[in-house]
C-alpha cells in the first residue's frame, strides 16, 4: 500500500513553510528532494567512515571503496545492466552524453554517417551532437512530433537509414511529459544497424527502467533528478561497446600501468572515471535507488500516473490554460501556459502562495518554440506529490488570474 503522507515525512523539507505558507514543491523535473535516508547515509559515511577509494590498503580506504562499489552495484540492480561494470559514474546525465560523443562519436563515425534524435530533446542530448556534427562532419537529423507533443512513429521511420549510426532519445521529454517507445525504437534502430541512447533523465525517476528489456545501447541519467545528490550521474553502457571505447579524460585511476613513454588504460567501467570520483554523491545516489525500490517502482508508477490524471483534469478546467504536451502516454510533467500571463509573473505569484514552478524555457528551447512559445511554465511531480499539492496549485493560478 503506497502511502504518500507517511512517505513524506522521510522528506523534512516538505513540511518547512514557505513565504510563510505550506511548501508545496512542484518542480522535482528540475531537481528533486531528498530523503533522509539519503542524507543519513552520506552524513554516517564522512563522520564514521571517510578516505579515498581504489587507493589504500587501510582500514577506512577499503570500508569506503566498499560502499562506492556497492553503489555501483545497487545501481546495476536498480537498471537491471547485466553487470555493475556496465555502470559508469559520472557528474550528470550531461557528462555521460557528451563522454559517448567524445569517445564512442569521435572513434566509430565519419563524415555522412547520421545520428537522429528527436524535436523534443533537451540541450544535452541536442548540442554536443552540434558540436560532433561541426567536428566530424557527421549529420544531424531531426524527427518531428506532433502539435499535442506525441511520438509520431512514421516521423521517426521516415529519418531512420543505413546511415543513422545511433538514435540518441529521450525516455521522457522534461517539456512535454511525452514518455517514447523506447523498446519499439530500439528494434527499429538495431535493424539497421544503428545503436541507441536513451536520455532518461526523467524516465528513471517515475518508472522501472530494464536496460536489458529495452535493448539500449547506452542510458544516461542523473541523481539530483533521482532523489540523489547533485554531481553525481550514470552512464550505462553494454559492457563490448565500453570497452570499445578509448578515454574519454586522462589520469589516476583510469590506467593500467603508466611510464614515461606508454600508459595502458583500466578496464570499464574505470577507464572512464579518471581522478577521485564524486565518492559521496555514488553513495548518496545508490542510496536513493535502494530507496526508490524499497518502495516499489510500479508503485510509484502507479502513484504518479494516478496523480497525473488528476493534475491533467484540474488544469483543464482552468479557462485561458492550456497545458503543452497532451500525449497519451505521458508522465508527471505539465508545462503551461495561461492566456494574458507572463510565465514569470505567474511563477512569482505561484511562490508566494507556497508553490514551487519552473519557468522559461526548461534547457531545451527548440522544443518550446518548436510549440509555439518563448517560455512556459512547468509544474512536475515527484513521488512524493499528492492531490492536495495540485489543489493548492489550481487555487493559486486562480487567484494568480484574478491580478491580470
Ligand atoms: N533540465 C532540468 C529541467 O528540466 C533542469 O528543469
Amino acid at each position: 500500500m503506497y502511502d504518500v503522507y507517511k512517505i513524506r515525512q522521510d522528506f523534512p523539507i516538505l513540511s518547512i513553510p514557505v513565504n510563510g505558507k505550506p511548501n508545496t514543491f512542484l518542480d522535482s523535473a528540475a531537481s528533486a528532494q531528498k530523503p533522509a535516508q539519503v542524507i543519513e547515509k552520506m552524513r554516517r559515511m564522512y563522520l564514521e567512515e571517510y578516505a579515498n577509494v581504489h587507493r589504500g590498503s587501510y582500514y577506512l580506504s577499503e570500508q569506503i571503496t566498499v560502499a562506492y562499489e556497492e553503489a555501483r552495484s545497487q545501481i546495476h540492480e536498480f537498471l537491471n545492466t547485466k553487470s555493475d561494470k556496465e555502470v559508469v559514474f559520472v557528474r550528470n546525465a550531461t557528462e555521460g552524453i557528451n563522454l559517448v560523443a567524445a569517445s564512442w562519436g569521435r572513434k566509430f563515425l565519419q563524415a555522412g554517417d547520421e545520428v537522429l534524435i528527436s524535436q523534443a530533446e533537451h540541450h544535452a542530448n541536442l548540442v554536443p551532437w552540434q558540436a560532433l556534427r561541426d567536428e566530424k562532419g557527421i549529420n544531424l537529423k531531426i524527427f518531428k512530433v506532433s502539435d499535442r507533443g506525441e511520438y509520431l512513429e512514421e516521423e521517426f521511420l521516415n529519418l531512420l537509414s543505413e546511415k543513422t549510426k545511433l538514435v540518441a532519445v529521450t525516455g521522457m521529454s522534461n517539456v512535454l511529459g511525452t514518455v517514447f517507445p523506447i523498446k519499439r525504437m530500439a528494434e527499429q534502430a538495431h535493424k539497421v544497424g544503428a545503436l541507441v541512447l536513451v536520455d532518461a533523465c526523467q524516465y528513471t525517476v517515475h518508472q522501472k527502467v530494464d536496460v536489458q528489456d529495452l535493448d539500449c545501447d547506452f542510458l544516461v541519467f542523473s541523481g539530483h533528478k533521482t532523489y540523489g545528490p547533485s554531481g553525481i550521474g550514470v552512464l550505462y553502457g553494454k559492457y563490448n561497446i565500453l570497452d570499445s571505447m578509448p578515454p574519454y579524460q586522462y589520469g589516476g585511476d583510469m590506467v593500467d600501468t603508466v611510464s614515461y613513454e606508454k600508459t595502458t588504460f583500466n578496464e570499464p567501467p574505470f577507464r572512464f572515471e579518471a581522478g577521485t570520483p564524486a565518492i559521496m554523491q555514488a553513495i548518496g545516489l545508490g542510496e536513493a535507488a535502494k530507496y526508490m525500490m524499497s518502495l516499489g517502482m510500479e508503485d510509484i508508477f502507479k502513484h504518479e500516473q494516478e496523480l497525473t490524471t488528476y493534475t491533467t483534469n484540474a488544469l483543464n478546467e482552468i479557462k485561458g490554460l492550456k497545458i503543452i504536451g497532451q500525449a497519451k502516454d505521458k508522465g508527471g510533467v505539465f508545462s503551461f501556459n495561461v492566456e494574458g500571463m507572463h510565465p514569470q509573473d505567474l511563477a512569482f505569484i505561484l511562490d508566494k502562495e507556497g508553490v514551487a514552478v519552473r519557468t522559461g524555457h526548461h534547457c531545451a528551447q527548440p522544443i518550446v518554440n518548436r510549440m509555439g512559445y518563448e517560455s512556459l511554465a512547468r509544474a512536475s511531480l515527484g513521488l512524493y506529490s499528492t492531490k492536495e499539492d495540485i489543489d493548492t496549485l489550481v487555487a493559486a493560478i486562480r487567484k494568480a488570474q484574478k491580478f491580470f
